[in-house]
């Protein structure tokens, strides 16, 4: 048993216990059982009915559900600093960078790409990730992308084969499409839970990633697709059509995307990844737009060598906030349970009994200053199934 008091402002995202969407109580304690799970929330003059240990004391620090980042790329070798220098310099961003990772990754090691995905879960952990989804997607050949699998399981459960990332240089579209569906999702699909297509220009197009996504359905993985991150394009209305879990980056899109995203059948999270725009100087994707029309939109961090080499969720929600139009409350919804939701779990990014007990204690008054404080180390301690996994209290 393990117990938490002296909460100056608890996030549980459970609208029955406190107040608004992101259901916060004040002065508040919470009780985890020896699995690892919630067993208890409610206020700290309550908690000696609940727990007869000795609990450890927040000193009126602000708890959160731990972060939910459910998308990135972690399973890579080498980095793509001089890339991003000359992006700095007007070099426009092109799928094409992804070629530049895939010839380091397939030069690596199986240690080597274990070791960098440990290296980067790590430092995602630190900053109060306590879920992650890792992608393959830089192996694109059989060998390749199954140990990238490989890899990204040593890490999390929530794994992603991105085979259909690019095509390698060495194929063609019509034979990559053909191997991707067949022998490479054979020998992927045993460490997969989800299968991930970039339908996009220099990368995939509409009637591929439907034939790649609905031949990793029928072999049993879950289905998002990156969408929409380049230009305008039937990305998101496939995701929308296919039902899959997320449309991920939604930088541009149409009424018609949005309507289909807000359909009252509609099933797919919109899940968006503002390091992405800020390191490719791209434009921001309107998240008030998409939240006032009602979709449910993620915020995840999309960690990669070329677009967005960072594992910060405290910066994606600061730019979440600052950039585009997310209030301070739907941010850090949307970077614990809206990733929850991109991922279709419900067991982690609330705080609600039965639920991991995985959170993030602020040296802050409020889950307002991660974004109010932008680029300013504020974890205290990060705790995962009910143990301090990062910092002290
Ligand atoms: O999500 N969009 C596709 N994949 C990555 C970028 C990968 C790369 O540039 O290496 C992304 O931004
Ligand atoms: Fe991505």
């Amino acid at each position: 048993m393990f117990a938490l008091t002296g909460i100056g402002h608890l996030v549980t995202n459970d609208e029955t216990v406190g107040q608004g969407k992101l259901g916060v109580l004040h002065d508040a304690a919470l009780v985890a059982d020896d699995a690892g799970n919630i067993s208890w929330v409610g206020k700290q003059y309550e908690l000696a009915s609940h727990f007869d240990g000795k609990p450890t004391d927040c000193g009126g620090r602000a708890v959160t559900p731990g972060f939910v980042d459910s998308h990135t790329h972690l399973v890579f070798a080498g980095d793509r600093a001089l890339e991003f220098e000359s992006r700095m310099q007007g070099k426009p961003y092109a799928a094409g960078g992804i070629k530049t990772t895939m010839a380091a990754t397939r030069a690596a090691s199986d240690d080597v790409l274990a070791a960098n995905v440990a290296r980067l879960a790590n430092e995602a952990l630190a900053s109060g990730t306590t879920t992650i989804e890792v992608k393959s997607g830089y192996g694109l050949s059989v060998r390749d992308e199954a140990r990238s699998l490989v890899a990204a399981k040593t890490a999390t459960s929530e794994t992603t084969f991105l085979g259909a990332h690019v095509v390698p240089p060495e194929t063609n579209a019509d034979d990559y499409v053909a191997l991707v569906q067949g022998e490479m999702l054979d020998a992927c699909k045993g460490n997969a839970k989800w299968i991930d297509v970039f339908c996009d220009r220099g990368a995939f197009d509409v009637d591929q990633a439907r034939v790649i996504l609905q031949t990793g359905a029928a072999a049993g993985l879950g289905m998002r697709i990156h969408a929409n991150q380049l230009q305008q394009g039937g990305g998101v209305q496939l995701g929308v059509e296919l039902g899959v879990a997320s449309c991920d980056h939604c930088t541009h899109l149409s009424q018609q995307d949005i309507d289909a995203l807000s359909g009252a059948s509609a099933t797919t999270v919109a899940t968006l990844l503002p390091t992405a725009e800020l390191c490719t100087r791209s434009p921001f994707p309107d998240a008030r737009k998409l939240i006032d029309a009602g979709v449910t939109v993620a915020l995840a961090s999309d960690c990669n060598p070329g677009s967005s080499y960072t594992s910060s969720m405290p910066l994606v929600i600061a730019l979440a906030v600052i950039n585009m139009g997310m209030t301070c409350d739907e941010a850090l919804w949307s970077a614990t349970a809206g990733g929850a939701q991109a991922l279709r779990r419900s067991d982690v990014g609330n705080l609600r009994v039965g639920s991991r007990a995985d959170m993030v204690v602020l040296d802050a008054q409020s889950h307002i200053h991660l974004a109010y404080r932008p680029g300013v180390q504020q974890v205290r301690a990060v705790i995962r199934g009910g143990k301090t996994v990062v910092g002290t209290l």
